[in-house]
């Protein structure tokens, strides 16, 4: 399984801060914000990665992962994106590197408290389609700002509702999601939001229409830390407190 991680963007919401660096260069405690993503997936087992980054101080991700052989990478590959059109045409960059196999996704701002190993376990036994993790969500006004399920009676998930007045139900989509390569095909076919952007909910609610979106709940805390200034010192507060990508 190839992994992807999206560190593209422009981050407004931790405006001034992202104005002079990338987000995912920020520090989580005592390392960058996007070195919890690499070690995620290669606790996870998955070793050949992509870092997808934009905007200004791209090579910073050259100085601080090099070949990526520190951080237990075997391959570790980059790509650019030349604005920030959207995570799914960030993910479309990764097409010549994933070619035919499975994959892992993860947003750089994304910060998981447990192994993302069943999951990828989970998604090998997958024979095709598309899985998301999830994050139970009780305050509803946090869940209008997130993408949020709706589920049928069997617990499957019907829709995706990208920022819900209503929300459907008390789950958050995280920025981990697996796909088989056949998620390059349905990229092309997106059209730009109204914010013009290529929007991985339209990618996941097409997954969801064939009948092939599977789901589990994410064990333990998830935190983006790219929400709000407060929501990136609490994930802060709680790496420092309780760590990251435990076992
Ligand atoms: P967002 O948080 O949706 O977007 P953003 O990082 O531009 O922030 P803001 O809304 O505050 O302006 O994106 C989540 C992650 O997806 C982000 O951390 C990096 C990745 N991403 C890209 O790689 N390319 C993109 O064009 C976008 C929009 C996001």
């Amino acid at each position: 399984m190839k992994g992807v991680i999206l560190a593209g963007g422009s981050g407004t919401r931790l405006y001034p801060l992202t104005r002079i660096t990338n987000k995912h260069l920020l520090p989580i405690y005592d390392r960058p914000m996007i070195s919890y993503a690499i070690e995620a997936l290669v606790q996870a087992g998955v070793t050949e990665l992509m870092v997808v980054s934009g905007g200004t101080h791209a090579g910073e991700f050259l100085r601080l992962l090099g070949s990526g052989h520190e951080h237990g990478v075997d391959l570790l590959v980059y790509a650019y994106q030349e604005r920030p059109g959207g995570i799914a045409e960030a993910l479309n960059l990764a097409r010549p590197f994933v070619k035919d196999d499975p994959m892992v996704v993860m947003l750089a701002d994304n910060i998981v408290e447990r192994s993302l190993a069943s999951a990828v376990a989970n998604f090998g036994a997958q024979e095709k389609g598309a899985r998301i993790l999830l994050s139970r969500v009780d305050d509803v006004s946090h869940l209008r700002n997130l993408g949020v399920p709706r589920f049928d009676a069997d617990h499957r998930v019907t829709s995706i509702v990208e920022k819900p007045d209503e929300p459907p139900s008390a789950y958050a989509v995280t920025g981990i999601y697996f796909y088989d390569p056949r998620v390059f095909d349905v990229i092309p076919t997106l059209e730009p939001s109204g914010r013009g952007e290529l929007e991985i909910t339209d990618v996941n609610n097409w997954f969801v229409s064939e009948g092939l979106m599977e789901w589990e709940e994410i064990d333990g805390f998830w935190g983006d830390a790219g929400e709000s200034i407060d929501d990136y010192y609490a994930v802060n507060d709680f790496v420092r407190a309780h760590g990251a990508n435990r076992h």
